[in-house]
């Protein structure tokens, strides 16, 4: 079997060591050559990286591994590129989201006001991987987890039309994987799902089983009264996303024939969200006091120790994910997967050019979408309303114009007005000075 090449960039984000081991877990079904890591920050990337060469050396000393700040040397002789870079780091996310609470709007990492700003940030950066993988790599396939992934993905689709670039995100197989349990099934695999919106903006429309059972019935009973809070709830889901999940009720019951996005919860009960929020201390600090700790402090020991027993690195179901994409288009399986795509059509009453999240069949020629048809007023109404802000962000990105971010941020459904958008605008602007670009 052919081995392959892949670089990680963002080889110092706290997802790495759990892609790693995702990817050592899977060399049956996809076997590596190489990995290399790629990060501008080279002392973050270092600690991640030292540890995982010890995990390397211990499960897979055949995989030559590497890591640089150097773009050549990282782009080189690679066949996927998986990226999920945060420019900014945790510090500018907790600006995205604590500048919004103090104007009483919802203060989210991708979603609102600080989703916007992030993405005013990311564009940039992602496009700079798109170009060294484009310089030094031009037949590979670069798989996106960089967020906010919808604003990346209109950006290149806009920018880099021609870029082997597939943007994808994690949020509906964690709920699948709650559906399933619900549904009493081994895990997300045995469903067949329809599903469509924009990222982090959409609906379950159809759950079978694979002998074709409606699998609808049975969840909707669950959700109507626990969310996605499944029957055995794990004590390991942090309190502020068992929130999440459990206020996924309340969204679903604005259309019970469907299940929704945990994140059209920000833009449908956006007071709620406000009034339970913390604007001292917001998800950003959750991260940074935990995940971020516990990844970093368990790399330190691995390397004190020179062995990863000294650790507590998991994989997680997020790799596994970008597992299946690479192995679908590296060995053309047509598998069927949720892809960020443009629309062309796939959703009959939706502008072609917006970019969509929809099942594709994958194959070494990229995404293949599956027709959607027409959706209903409620979401249509919803999702021209957000895609407009999305491609306003990026026509303010491209033309440098404050008065496109302002119309941005005010069309945004999380804001109540112009005015309250102007002076978040003007925050924020404050805040990102030398990530974003000169506004006019
Ligand atoms: P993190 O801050 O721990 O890691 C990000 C890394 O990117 C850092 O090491 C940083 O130095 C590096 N970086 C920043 N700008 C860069 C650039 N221009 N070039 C190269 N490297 C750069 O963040 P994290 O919490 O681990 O998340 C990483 C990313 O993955 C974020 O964008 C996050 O939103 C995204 N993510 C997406 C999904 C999804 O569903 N799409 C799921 C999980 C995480
Ligand atoms: C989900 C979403 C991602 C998002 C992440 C945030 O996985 O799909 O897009 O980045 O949640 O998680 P965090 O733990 O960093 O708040
Ligand atoms: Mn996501």
């Amino acid at each position: 079997m052919k081995k392959f090449s892949i670089v990680v960039a963002g080889g110092g984000s706290t997802f790495t060591p759990g892609i790693v081991l995702m990817l050592l877990a899977n060399q049956h079904r996809f076997p590596l050559r190489a990995i290399k890591f790629y990060d501008n920050d080279s002392a973050r990337q270092e600690t991640i990286a030292e540890a995982c060469k010890i995990i390397l050396k211990e499960q897979s000393p055949d995989i030559a591994f590497s890591y640089t700040t150097d773009p050549e040397t990282a782009f080189s002789d690679v066949d996927f590129v998986m990226a999920h870079i945060r420019v900014g780091k945790y510090p500018m996310r907790e600006k995205d989201e604590k500048i919004p609470l103090k104007h009483g709007v919802v203060g989210q990492e991708t979603c609102g006001p600080g989703g916007i700003s992030y993405g005013m940030r990311s564009i940039g950066g992602v496009l700079e991987i798109v170009d060294y993988m484009e310089k030094y790599s031009p037949n590979a396939w670069m798989l996106n987890y960089s967020n906010p992934a919808a604003i990346v993905a209109e950006a290149t689709r806009r920018l880099r039309p021609a870029a082997k670039i597939l943007n994808i995100c994690d949020m509906p197989i964690g709920i699948e994987s709650r559906m399933a349990q619900i549904a009493g099934l081994k895990d997300r695999q045995q469903m067949r799902v329809r599903y469509y919106g924009l990222n982090h903006f959409g609906w379950w429309t159809s759950i079978e089983d694979v002998d074709g059972n409606d699998l609808m019935p049975k969840i909707r009973e669950h959700v109507a009264k626990f969310g996605y809070v499944p029957p055995s709830n794990d004590e390991q889901v942090e309190a502020s996303w068992n929130d999440t999940f459990a206020k996924a009720k309340d969204v679903w019951a604005l259309d019970p024939d469907t299940f929704p996005n945990t994140y059209l919860k920000y833009y449908l009960f956006p007071d709620y969200v406000v009034a339970h929020a913390n604007p001292q201390h917001t998800r950003a600090n959750e991260v940074m006091e935990h995940r971020e700790k516990h990844v970093f402090g368990s790399c330190n020991a691995i390397i004190q120790a020179g062995e990863s027993s000294a650790g507590e690195l998991e994989i997680d179901e997020h790799a596994s994910y970008i597992v299946d994409l690479a192995m679908a288009i590296a060995f053309n399986t047509q598998a069927r997967m949720l892809l960020i795509v443009p629309n062309n059509g796939a959703i009959n009453n939706f502008d072609p050019e917006a970019m969509v999240e929809i099942p594709c069949l994958v194959g070494k020629k990229g995404p293949e979408p599956l027709v959607v048809g027409n959706i209903p007023q409620f979401q249509k109404g919803l999702m021209s309303q957000q895609v407009a802000v999305e491609k306003l962000v990026v026509d303010a990105w491209v033309e440098r114009s404050y008065l496109k971010l302002w119309q941005a941020i005010t069309l945004s459904k999380t804001v109540p007005s112009a005015s309250v958008a102007r002076a978040i605008l003007d925050d924020l602007i404050e805040a990102n000075k030398g990530y974003w670009p000169e506004l006019k």
